[in-house]
C-alpha cells in the first residue's frame, strides 16, 4: 500500500510533464527498438538517451547542446567491454 501511494506520488507530480521525448528519430514507426548483440559490441559502444542525436541510436554528442539550452542533464549510456 506504500508503494502504490508512493508510486502514485511520483506519477502525479510528473503529470504537468507531457511533451514528447523523441522529436525526430524514426516518427513513421509505432515505436522505435533497437537491438544488439552483445557480442558485436567490440570495446566500447555509445548510445543516445537524448534522443537528439543525427546518429540515433549512437551519441554523437548533441546531448551537450540540449542540456546548455533547456537546463536538462542527459547523457549516453556507455557499454565497455573489461
Ligand atoms: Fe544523445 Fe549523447 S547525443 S546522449
Amino acid at each position: 500500500a506504500v508503494g502504490t501511494y508512493l508510486l502514485s506520488r511520483y506519477f502525479s507530480s510528473r503529470s504537468d510533464s507531457k511533451e514528447k521525448v523523441n522529436l525526430e528519430v524514426d516518427k513513421d514507426n509505432a515505436k522505435v527498438v533497437h537491438s544488439f548483440d552483445i557480442e558485436d559490441i567490440s570495446k566500447k559502444a555509445v548510445y543516445c538517451r537524448c534522443w537528439r542525436s543525427k546518429k540515433f541510436p549512437y551519441c554523437d554528442g548533441a546531448h551537450t547542446k540540449h542540456n546548455e539550452e533547456t537546463g536538462d542533464n542527459v547523457g549516453p549510456l556507455i557499454i565497455k567491454r573489461r
